[in-house]
C-alpha cells in the first residue's frame, strides 16, 4: 500500500496524478487544490478513464488537509506558472508564500513523508521547503533534474535519429533556462560517447535547446509545459515509493558536495524510500565545474531575495 498526494491540481499536478493513476505507481492518490470542485472533478474524470486502462484509487478534495493524511509522498505543485516572456525566477515572492503554508499543511498530515517540490522557482523553492519544515535533508528533494535530462534526452535522441531510450543524459545545476547544465561531455548513445557521434555544432544546439526546452513551450502554448514536468515528478515518486534507488539529478541539499554548502541544486542522487538516499559525486570536466559553481551563485541569490522578503 502506497499513498502520494498531490498538492495542486493545474495542469502539472493534475498530469502527474493522473500518470501515478494509470500506472498504477501508487496504490491511492490524493488531488488537492483550493480551488472548489477542480480537484474533484479531474480525480473523477480520472477514476472513470480507470474503466478502460485501469488504474489506481484516485480522490479529488478542496483544501482538507485531513484526507491526505499518512502519504508516503507529498508532491508540491502548486503556485503560478509562468507566462511567455517570464523567466521562474519571477515567480519567487508570490509562490514563495504558497509553497511555505501547503508545506506546513501537508506536514501536519503526513509528517513521515517524502516531500518532492515541483513549483517554481524550484531551487529556491526546495530550500525553502527544507528549511521551513525542519524536516532533514534526504526527505525533501527538488524536481527539475529528472525533467530536464528527459529534455536533454528528447533532444539528444532527435539529433542521433534514435530511440529515446537508447539515449542516456543528465542535467545537473539550477533548473532555469541560463542555470541548468546539461552535460554533454557524458552523455551516450548505447554506451558511445555522443561526442563522438555529433558534430560539435549540432551537440551545441542540443544542449541550447535543451536549456530552453521549457521556455519554448511556453512560447508556444502560452503557459508553461506540463506532460514531461508532470510525468517527471512521478518517475521521482516512482523511485521513491518502489525503492528504486535510481541515480536522478534531483535539487538536494549540499554540504560541502561539488564545492558548496547551504544550497539546494541538482546533482546526481540515489532516490529511494528515504528520499535522497546518496549524493553521488561524479566527474566534472573544468568547464562544468565553473559553469556549476555559476548556477549555484545564481540560485544563491534567489535564497538571499527570500531572506530579503521575509521568506525564510
Ligand atoms: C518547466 C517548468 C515546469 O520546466 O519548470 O516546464
Amino acid at each position: 500500500m502506497s499513498k502520494v498526494t498531490v498538492i495542486g491540481a493545474g495542469n502539472v499536478g493534475a498530469t502527474c496524478a493522473n500518470v501515478l493513476a494509470t500506472n498504477g505507481i501508487a496504490s491511492e492518490v490524493v488531488l488537492i487544490d483550493i480551488k472548489e470542485g477542480v480537484s474533484e472533478g479531474k480525480a473523477l474524470d480520472m477514476l472513470q478513464a480507470s474503466a478502460l486502462y485501469g488504474g489506481s484509487r484516485i480522490v479529488g478534495v478542496t483544501n482538507d488537509y485531513a484526507k491526505t493524511a499518512k502519504s508516503d509522498v507529498v508532491i508540491i505543485t502548486s503556485g503560478m506558472p509562468r507566462k511567455p516572456g517570464m523567466t521562474r525566477e519571477e515567480l519567487l515572492g508570490v509562490n514563495a508564500g504558497i509553497v511555505k503554508s501547503v508545506m506546513a499543511n501537508a506536514m501536519k498530515y503526513s509528517p513521515k513523508a517524502v516531500f518532492i517540490v515541483v513549483a517554481n522557482p524550484m531551487d529556491p523553492m526546495t530550500y525553502l521547503a527544507l528549511k521551513s519544515s525542519g524536516l532533514p535533508k534526504n526527505r525533501v528533494i527538488g524536481m527539475g533534474g529528472a525533467l530536464d535530462s528527459s529534455r536533454f534526452r528528447c533532444y539528444l535522441s532527435m539529433a542521433l535519429k534514435g530511440n529515446i531510450a537508447d539515449v542516456d543524459g543528465m542535467v545537473i545545476g539550477g533548473h532555469g533556462d541560463t542555470t541548468m547544465i546539461p552535460l554533454a561531455s557524458k552523455a551516450a548513445y548505447r554506451g558511445v560517447p555522443v561526442s563522438k557521434l555529433l558534430s560539435k555544432k549540432v551537440l551545441d544546439k542540443v544542449v541550447a535547446d535543451t536549456m530552453v526546452g521549457g521556455a519554448t513551450l511556453t512560447g508556444l502554448l502560452g503557459t508553461s509545459a506540463w506532460y514531461a514536468p508532470g510525468a517527471a515528478a512521478a518517475f521521482v515518486a516512482d523511485a521513491v515509493i518502489n525503492d528504486r534507488k535510481k541515480v536522478i539529478p534531483s535539487c538536494v541539499l549540499l554540504e560541502g558536495e561539488y564545492g558548496q554548502e547551504d544550497i539546494c541544486i541538482g546533482v546526481p542522487a540515489v532516490i529511494g524510500k528515504n528520499g535522497c538516499e546518496k549524493i553521488v559525486k561524479i566527474e566534472l570536466t573544468a568547464d562544468e565545474q565553473a559553469k556549476f559553481e555559476a548556477s549555484a551563485a545564481a540560485v544563491r541569490s534567489n535564497i538571499e531575495v527570500l531572506k530579503e522578503i521575509n521568506a525564510l
